[in-house]
């Protein structure tokens, strides 16, 4: 074995040290100290050593915070203190009666000072109530080893792979001397638009949408594969401090001192905490935050009141559930009563027959609200929801409503169970409910549903775009037996479409050409068009990026589509199975002839996904390059796991330069991106 020399040793751990101030400051100060350039060219560097000197390689590297591996489950693990939970309160009325409660817990000489600043410290802290799933973070000698689920608050799942993705939870503390043992707690969530992101994928890709931020936080967490975890991009706050001895010595004596000492140690810490020292006060944060939690990149369903002496903490103790100094004032929740007067069933693209419950209207989050999802069948009965019963529904943002509860005291003696038809609502064949799944689909090919919603997604914006196809006019295609599959729109002539309700012979003509205008469409839309379970846009995207053409794919083994980083094991056996479908694979071959794009313009030659050496560089192409096409140098650059973007900015590291290049040469130079010349590119490829 190589001697490993003192100076490699210390440039691995001093790149380590800066690396991690700069994922400190960039990611919980929101302060970067770095160009991501620079970032990125120190990122190789340690890589690179640690490439050639393994034995370096140290579990708090921030080269090792995605595994590969996905888990099979997640060990249990008895938390050493139990994770509580709060006592809800909903105004301020109910927050006196609470603080009423802990003053008769309180000693008698704590209770004289209501109302004024205590000697040691200010009476309450405030803090946002983050919805998202809260987690147990264990510290050892200053490394993290273990991250876990709250679970029932006793026992709850060691996650540590997903946890370790999660960029603002440090992999080793910011401390000089730590202590042997320290435990953090906090809130794992989502940002709302990686929400909002996560749900139209999952829309897009026939899956049911999360409810909330918390279910999309807690679901995360739970994904076996890290790699899936990494692309979700969770965030996390901490609120709790735990170290061992804490209270006899002075490292932090107070709520606010821990939650300032946990922001050193090198975690995101809520900056929107405050002191109260009295309850007007605490009246008027929780006032301010109810409309001002609107304009906040994540989800808050309330303020966390907390008593601010550790002392006094201990004093109160806790009820058989709850800590008696702390409470959870919440904000009116967006639920409401209504009657269900039926229940219909939807027939979606997939063939899932999904139960949808009619209500009377009723005011929610600023909406009439008259219709919301019962999932699938097992919902259903786990609700048992009945046609007359008076249930609970709840919308949130722009989420769909659910029905969260049935009131059994308000039910009808009349009232009507529901069961899921035998027969398919639209096409009258029988429907299937695989075992072990909850949801109950049809499986006739020519179901008029499952062709209307493939139709629809064929022509849908992201996927191949083709303009004035509305629902409308789809029921009419496929009723009037004009089309039985997306390839036949190839076929349609503006003489036939002309026969339709409200069709001139100008929009006809404009129709045929919108659909001809399609055959341009690269090869990822198309398949995205498919419309293949589990594979919404990004996918879609990244499975044509290592497949160029649909030869490749059709006859990918799943083990191969599921080495493309980001595409799990799940998704490859729905790619997988979908081809070996005849009827799909003559769908494929008539697309073909159609002359839809059906490969990526040029097939690079294949690149082993262990040579990534472009991976995280972003590049821009500009002018024209005296032999590749745009395109070609384009899957080129991606298939050795690069990214092009069209336009140059601080986050390029490679400008690629042929003859008349524009603007773009310019703001490069000004911005001082490195140039690159075609034999250039190519020389960097081949090494
Ligand atoms: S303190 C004993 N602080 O709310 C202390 N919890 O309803 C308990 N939560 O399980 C937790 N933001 O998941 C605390 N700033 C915050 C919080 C917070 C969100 C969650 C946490 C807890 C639940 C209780």
């Amino acid at each position: 074995m190589e001697e490993i020399k003192p100076e490699v040793r210390q440039r691995v751990e001093e790149l380590r040290q800066l690396l991690q101030q700069a994922s400190y400051t960039y990611y919980v100060l929101d302060n970067p100290i770095m160009e991501d350039a620079v970032y990125d060219q120190l990122y190789r560097e340690l890589q690179q050593l640690e490439t050639h000197y393994p034995e370096t390689i140290t579990a708090d590297s921030p080269t090792q915070r995605v595994g590969e591996k996905p888990a099979t489950q997640f060990p249990s693990v008895r938390h050493k203190i139990p994770l509580y939970s709060l006592e809800n309160a909903f105004n301020i009325e109910e927050l006196k009666v609470w603080q009423e409660r802990w003053w008769r817990h309180a000693p008698s000489e704590e209770q004289g000072k209501q109302g004024e600043n205590s000697p040691l410290t200010p009476l309450y802290v405030c803090e946002l109530k983050i919805d998202g799933s809260a987690l147990a973070l264990s510290y050892e000698n200053g490394v993290l080893v273990r991250g876990a689920t709250r679970g029932d608050g006793i026992t709850g799942e060691d996650i540590t792979p997903n946890v370790r993705t999660i960029r603002s939870i440090p992999l080793r503390l910011n401390l000089e001397n730590p202590p042997p043992s320290v435990e953090v707690r906090g809130e794992a969530f989502l940002p709302l638009d990686v929400f909002q992101k996560i749900n139209q994928e999952r829309s897009q890709a026939s899956e049911a949408p999360f409810a909330n931020p918390r279910n999309a936080a807690a679901g995360t967490l739970r994904q076996l594969d890290p790699r899936i975890v990494d692309r979700r991009r969770l965030d996390f706050f901490a609120y709790t401090l735990h170290i061992p001895g804490m209270d006899d010595t002075s490292i932090a004596r107070t709520q606010w001192e821990a939650l300032e000492l946990l922001q050193k140690m090198g975690f995101r810490v809520n900056p929107n905490r405050k002191v109260c020292t009295s309850l007007p006060e605490v009246a008027e944060y929780y006032e301010h935050w109810d409309t001002e939690r609107l304009n906040l990149p994540y989800m808050t369903d309330g303020v966390v009141v907390k008593i601010n002496s550790f002392a006094l903490q201990e004093q109160l103790g806790f009820t058989q559930k709850f800590p008696r100094w702390a409470v959870a004032l919440k904000y009116a929740a967006e639920e409401a009563p209504t009657r269900v007067e039926n229940i219909s069933v939807n027939v979606g693209r997939t063939g899932a027959l999904t139960p949808l419950a009619e209500m009377r209207p009723v005011q929610l989050a600023g909406t009439t609200v008259s219709r919301a999802t019962l999932h699938n069948s097992d919902r259903v009965a786990q609700l048992d929801i009945r046609i007359g019963d008076t249930v609970i529904v709840r919308k949130a943002g722009e989420i769909i409503p659910e029905v969260l509860r049935v009131i059994p005291e308000l039910r009808p003696a009349e009232a009507k169970p529901f069961q899921i038809p035998t027969h398919c609502p639209v096409c009258n064949q029988p429907v299937v409910r695989p075992a072990g799944e909850a949801v109950t689909r049809c499986v006739n090919a020519s179901c008029p549903a499952i062709l209307r919603g493939a139709i629809e997604h064929w022509v849908s914006r992201d996927a191949l775009d083709i303009n004035g196809m509305g629902e409308k006019l789809v029921r009419q295609l496929v009723d009037r037996g004009l089309v039985h599959s997306v390839a036949d729109l190839y076929d349609l002539t503006s003489e036939r479409l002309e026969t339709l309700e409200r069709m001139g012979k100008k929009s006809a003509q404009k129709l045929v050409q919108a659909i001809a205008q399609s055959k341009t469409k690269p090869w990822s839309r198309v398949l995205y068009g498919l419309g293949i379970r589990h594979v919404g846009s990004v996918n879609a995207q990244l499975l044509t990026e290592q497949f160029p053409t649909v030869e490749k794919l059709a006859e990918a083994e799943p083990d191969a589509i599921a080495s493309v980083y980001g595409i799990g094991s799940e998704i490859a056996q729905s790619v997988y199975q979908w081809f070996r479908i005849p009827a799909n694979q003559t769908l494929i071959s008539r697309l073909k002839a159609t002359g839809l794009q059906l490969a990526a313009e040029v097939e690079a030659h294949p690149t082993p996904a262990s040579k990534q050496s472009f991976s995280g560089k972003t590049f821009v192409i500009t002018g024209t390059l005296p032999t590749l096409k745009r395109d070609e140098a384009k899957v080129l650059i991606q298939k050795a796991g690069g990214k092009v973007t069209d336009s140059v900015s601080k986050k390029t590291d490679y400008l690629v330069v042929g003859e008349e290049a524009g603007s773009k040469l310019e703001k490069a130079e000004a911005l001082g991106i490195p140039q690159l010349s075609e034999a250039q590119l190519l020389e960097m490829l081949e090494g």
